[in-house]
């Protein structure tokens, strides 16, 4: 059993990235063909056949999205369309029963709605987290999909996942591969994480932040962090960041290519990011739902250590991306069209 806790006994200014036990999730069942209708819930575990492929095989995917509290207290999705996208993307790399978008952003804020105690106050920085996950179940001995499958999202309030939030984090290029050339690097699937652990912890136990993995076939390019995309910020002002089919095609990172270019006037580009080439860059980050924007204060390649801005400050560039971003997601600033969805 988790501990069962009240909004009231929360520390909203120092959470953690930590599940705190909410109390309502949301499940819907796909059998003989179709997807059920979907329902709020009070469970929060899951009973399943033990020759589930979810178990087995790692026939699962799943999505990460927020919810923000804005200074009038109403509370906000960011672009939850874009998520519900790309979990049809990731359904299909693994041949699961796509989840309808519609379906995905009902849920979404019908989760939130019932949990809206656990929303965090405005001006804390924190956030409600949802986790919508997607996976195959029922009895399978071979190499198949299942015949059933389950939608959920379980929602919890969170703080930085970096420590610090806005402060320089410093990354640690792996020798592992997170994802094969041609494999799944691009869809969010467990198996992509699962196969990152081993480079996360190596660089965790080196006292880095995380690992920056990079191209698998030809190890020259950076690809991608454990849990966020990378960007560089040219000296001429370009924010620059890792085109590839084997990283997460990044909601954040697409978020930024635009505001870069529409609301701070630099050009924003993706493109080969090669590790002999980090001269090129003044300032570097890393971007995601749960990392936000993480200054790189430095990445280090074995015994060679490359600082990019500063190991303690944050560029002005990196900054003010941040200031739109986070100022958009808490409607403190004029979203772009379709971007935001209020509860
Ligand atoms: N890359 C990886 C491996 C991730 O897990 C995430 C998080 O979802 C991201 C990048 C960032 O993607 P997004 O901005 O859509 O959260
Ligand atoms: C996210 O940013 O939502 C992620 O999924 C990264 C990690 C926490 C799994």
């Amino acid at each position: 059993m988790t501990e069962q806790l009240t909004p009231a006994d929360l520390d909203w200014n120092n959470l953690g990235f930590n599940y705190i036990e909410t109390g309502v999730a949301f499940r819907a069942h796909y059998k003989n063909g179709e997807w059920g209708p979907g329902e709020l819930t009070t469970e929060n575990t899951v009973t399943i056949s033990h020759a589930s492929p979810a178990l087995h095989l790692g026939q699962q995917c799943f999505e990460g999205l927020k919810a923000y509290r804005t200074k009038d207290g109403t509370v906000q999705l960011f672009r939850p369309d874009q998520n519900g996208q790309r979990m049809m993307r990731s359904a299909e790399q693994v041949m699961l029963p796509p989840y309808p978008v519609e379906d995905f952003i009902e849920a979404a804020k019908a989760v939130v709605s019932a949990n809206e105690a656990w929303v965090p106050p405005y001006g804390t920085g924190a956030t409600l987290y949802l986790r919508p996950f997607l996976f195959g179940a029922g009895p399978v001995v071979g190499v198949a999909p299942g015949p059933e499958a389950i939608f959920g999202i379980y929602v919890t309030p969170v703080g930085p996942y970096f420590k610090g939030g806005l402060q320089p984090a410093a990354f640690m290029v792996s020798e592992y591969d997170r994802a094969a050339p041609r494999g799944t690097g691009a869809a969010k699937v467990g198996g992509n994480y699962a196969s990152s652990f081993q480079a996360g912890n190596e660089a965790k136990s080196k006292q880095f932040a995380d690992a920056i993995f990079l191209d698998p076939a030809t190890h020259t390019k950076i690809e991608e962090v454990g849990s966020a995309n990378f960007f560089g910020i040219t000296h001429d002002n370009v924010f620059v960041t890792p085109k590839s089919p084997s990283i997460l095609p990044s909601i954040t990172k697409y978020s930024l290519l635009q505001l870069a270019q529409e609301r701070l006037g630099m050009k924003a580009i993706e493109g080969d990011v090669y590790l002999k080439d980090l001269d090129q860059f003044k300032e570097a980050g890393a971007m995601g739902t749960a990392a936000v924007i993480t200054p790189v204060g430095s990445i280090t390649n074995g015994e060679e250590k490359h600082v990019f801005y500063s190991e303690t400050e944050t560029g002005p560039l990196t900054k003010a991306l941040y200031e739109e971003l986070v100022g958009i997601q808490f409607g403190d600033k004029p979203a772009p069209e379709g971007w935001v969805y209020k509860i």
